[in-house]
């Protein structure tokens, strides 16, 4: 949801949601914990600002392009509701918490972006197609620089969790760019990609989560129960992006439907439609065989994709995530922002339809 401010309101469906309640575009429930989360998020929007605005202009307004274009804020918006989980919230450090976590993110979708040769990101030109690969390379290390200087404000146990995480995350990235097979430790495809979408997308959203317990008292258990709603969360949220990449036009995700089709990456979507269930199965399974560069096969895989199988199937493993992520959240305390987690968790999986 590119063109959505992080503070207006919306509608879900016929259904009109009460502007009071939404926050980033998802209803949470709680009118006083949505007043606090709105001015906790626009900290965090001055402070990514003034950060970055730091720099040499030329660098500056590279690291801002994808600031200013949008995103949902995902990451900042579970360090901050879990950070109201807690007894004592520490305003400022979860800010700052919540800062390091987009900033990584969005370190990541640079990166991301030149390796997948993305053309479209938060529904504006990626900032490889608008500038080239370089420029886009040192966006990312420009933003890993200042989420490091964050860190380093924060304390040695921050700078530890984010070092892990990025180590994860990294591992992640490259384990899909290997691919699943010999050495790799994987059962079968299926398992191969969950392994990957845990440490690539996963990770980052856990320590988020981790973060907010960490900085407003939580227990050690419930830190525990933090991380794992985080990991639940995590691929979740991967394998919605995987149908999202299949189902929904550019309009609605800001990004180019059929990405993973042409980086010949096997999502749990296509993996579940080659195993069945597919109008065609045989050309399914050629085109799912290979990276696709031509633009009518990238079509003709879409179309098969849509009125496969593995479209239902995927989105029925979206719901067994879902029911972990809301055990977790049923042995943390109980209240709005607990309530606020469920409706995150909720609309996460509704964004895949
Ligand atoms: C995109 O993340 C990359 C994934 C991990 C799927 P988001 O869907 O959170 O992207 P923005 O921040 O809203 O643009
Ligand atoms: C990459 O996954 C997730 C990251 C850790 C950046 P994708 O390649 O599916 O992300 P999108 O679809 O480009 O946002
Ligand atoms: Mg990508
Ligand atoms: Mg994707």
């Amino acid at each position: 949801m590119p063109s959505d401010s992080v503070t207006a309101g919306t509608t879900t469906g016929t259904e009109v949601t009460t502007p009071d309640h939404v926050v980033a575009g998802v209803d949470i429930g709680d009118a006083a914990l949505a007043d606090t989360l709105r001015s906790r998020l626009a900290e965090v929007e001055e402070l990514i600002v003034a950060r970055l605005e730091t720099g040499e202009d030329f660098l500056s307004d590279v690291a801002l392009h994808l600031v200013t274009a949008g995103g949902k804020r995902f990451r900042p918006v579970v360090t901050l509701l879990a950070g109201q989980l807690g007894p004592e919230p520490d305003r400022e450090r979860l800010v700052k918490a919540a800062v390091v976590c987009e900033m990584i993110h969005l370190a990541t979708l640079y990166h991301d972006d030149v390796m997948d040769e993305a053309t479209m990101r938060r529904g504006v030109e990626s900032a490889n197609a608008r500038w080239d690969n370089s420029v886009a390379i040192l966006a990312g290390d420009f933003l890993f620089a200042h989420s490091s200087m964050l860190l380093a404000e924060l304390g040695p146990e921050a700078v530890q969790l984010i070092a892990q995480t990025f180590a994860e995350l990294v591992t992640g990235q490259m384990r899909e760019t290997v691919g699943p097979g010999e050495g790799a430790g994987d059962d079968d495809e299926a398992g191969h990609y969950l392994r990957v979408i845990w440490e690539k997308t996963g990770s980052l959203i856990a320590a988020a989560a981790r973060f907010g317990g960490m900085y407003s008292g939580a227990t050690d258990e419930q830190l525990d129960h933090l991380r794992r709603l985080g990991d639940a969360v995590g691929i979740a949220f991967q394998i919605a992006d995987d149908i999202i990449d299949i189902a929904s036009p550019s309009t609605d995700s800001g990004k180019t439907p059929g990405t993973d089709l042409r980086e010949g990456v096997l999502t749990l979507p296509m993996i579940y439609a080659a195993e069945s269930g597919s109008p065609d199965p045989d050309r399914l399974r050629e085109l799912l065989g290979r990276p696709l560069t031509d633009d009518d096969e990238v079509a003709e895989a879409l179309d098969l994709l849509r009125g496969s199988d593995g479209m239902r199937r995927a989105r029925a493993a979206l719901e067994d995530y879902v029911a972990q992520a809301m055990a977790e959240l049923d042995a943390l305390p109980a209240g709005p922002a607990n309530e606020a987690l469920r409706r995150l968790v909720r609309f996460t999986v509704e964004r895949a339809g």
